[in-house]
């Protein structure tokens, strides 16, 4: 992937930002030597429980740092691609020459997904499925299709992670593409994946700029500790399911707006305001009805998140190309400004990965529905990452609730309900 002088300057640029402004943060949380039991206080929503240790990835939220197997994403997004991200989170180091090339060997030989499976994404187009909901729907089916797929053993799974990693984006491709009425692109194994994505969904190769933009986000989306999806992928391999269903429940997980579907949501949103001089009226509005603002707010980052630093002028980079682009740039940027005055101090409110990944990939040519399975093309990675972590050393997921209904109710024979 050739190295863009001005893409790298926007890198080493919100690295050293995110540096200076937080130095002088707390130190670390969450890392070091660790024996159960766990001292911690859960609240709703698991916040701050604790479901297993890994190597794989840290996100400290004070600092506003993103770490895969001891790298931080700044340094991943200068110097590597994302199947070398995919590639170190898998198996927790980076690469040397030959196995990176007998790794991008094998994802090049996995790429092709059952035709099958295209036909039916075609049959149910009529019924108008949400992306994601056809990228769940295709990733079962490649299970079905896969003989391996109930082996339950590191080694095979890790196969199929491998496997998956490929087909994604080929998936992805078809999808956007069906969705547009035309007819699915073949992968072409000579590109990137993060290239071959922007291809098969555009239906045109993309320039090296936004081939280096297209692949910087997979490597921000790849991973991200403990969220909702990748604890969704991880439950359910537990069981010592498959990989694909634990995928296809990852997909149905990321698919929401408090969670990956948050990038779509973000576009509706601008389009909604419309202009940066309607964006104080709206969030007015949107302050008394109590209505959230999507692509802002996190469970763990009480800093700026760091995907967000990159994110941010890459979208002030390509809203160059359209005014229509450089609308929507200049109101979530008034936008930002607002929430984060409003709420920045008082509740820890930034904006998050959502906020401006739409906007890139917006002025790439690629429809907002498609937003959020190109998430999943990415984050694919990290769930079968931890999921293999975690099926080394299984234990099924099997948390408790506390009942707090009545304990002895009469059962009165149905005549007498009432
Ligand atoms: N806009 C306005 N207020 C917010 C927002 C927001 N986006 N996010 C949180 N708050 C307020 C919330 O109203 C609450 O206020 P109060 O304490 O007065 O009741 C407080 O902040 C805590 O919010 P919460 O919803 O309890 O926080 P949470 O940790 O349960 O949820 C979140 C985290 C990301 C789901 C939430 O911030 C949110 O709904 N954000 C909008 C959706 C979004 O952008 N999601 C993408 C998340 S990052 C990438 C990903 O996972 O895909």
């Amino acid at each position: 992937m050739e190295p863009l002088p001005n893409i790298q300057e926007i890198i080493t640029k919100a690295k050293q930002q995110a540096r200076r402004e937080t130095d002088s943060e707390p130190e670390p949380s969450l890392t070091g030597e660790f024996e159960w039991p766990a001292p911690c206080e859960v609240k709703p929503g698991l916040d701050g429980a604790i479901a297993c240790t890994t190597k794989i990835g840290y996100v400290n939220g004070s600092k506003g740092w993103l770490i895969y197997c001891g790298i931080d994403i700044f340094d991943l997004c200068e110097n590597s691609s994302f199947e070398e991200t995919a590639y170190l989170l898998l198996f927790g180091n980076l690469p040397t020459r030959s196995e990176f090339d007998a790794f991008e060997s094998k994802l090049r030989t996995y790429r092709s997904v059952p035709s099958e499976i295209i036909d039916q994404i075609k049959n149910l187009r009529s019924y108008q499925p949400h992306p994601m909901a056809s990228l769940q729907t295709a990733v079962s089916m490649l299970g079905d299709m896969d003989p391996t797929a109930d082996d339950p053993s590191v080694e095979a799974e890790t196969e199929v992670a491998i496997k998956l990693t490929a087909q994604m984006t080929t998936l992805v491709g078809a999808i956007a593409r069906i969705r547009a009425g035309a007819e699915p692109l073949a992968p072409d194994p000579d590109l990137p994946l993060g290239a071959d994505l922007v291809r098969m969904m555009t239906g045109k190769t993309p320039s090296p700029e936004d081939a280096r933009v297209m692949d910087i986000a997979l490597i921000l989306h790849a991973d991200h500790g403990m969220n909702a999806s990748t604890f969704t992928t991880m439950v359910i391999n537990s069981s010592l399911s498959d990989m694909y269903s634990s995928v296809a429940g990852g997909i149905g997980s990321l698919k929401g707006p408090l969670h990956g579907g948050a990038n779509e949501a973000v576009l509706e949103d601008l389009r909604e305001i419309g202009a940066p001089d309607k964006v104080d009226e709206w969030y007015e509005e949107a302050r008394k009805t109590k209505r959230k603002v999507m692509g802002f707010g996190h469970r763990v980052y009480k800093a700026y998140d760091p995907r967000a630093r990159i994110l941010e002028p890459m979208a002030d980079l390509l809203s160059n190309r359209s005014p229509e682009n450089r609308q929507l740039y200049e109101t979530a940027v008034v936008l930002e400004k607002k929430v984060v005055e409003e709420l920045g101090a008082t509740k820890s409110i930034f904006p998050n990965v959502d906020f401006y990944s739409g906007i890139v990939y917006d002025a790439m040519g690629i429809e907002s529905a498609m937003f959020t399975p190109i998430f999943a093309a990415s984050r694919i990675a990290g769930w079968t990452a931890r999921t293999l972590e975690y099926l080394k050393d299984n234990r099924i997921f099997r948390p408790r609730a506390i009942y707090v209904g009545p304990l002895h109710v009469d059962h009165e024979p149905i005549e007498e309900r009432g």
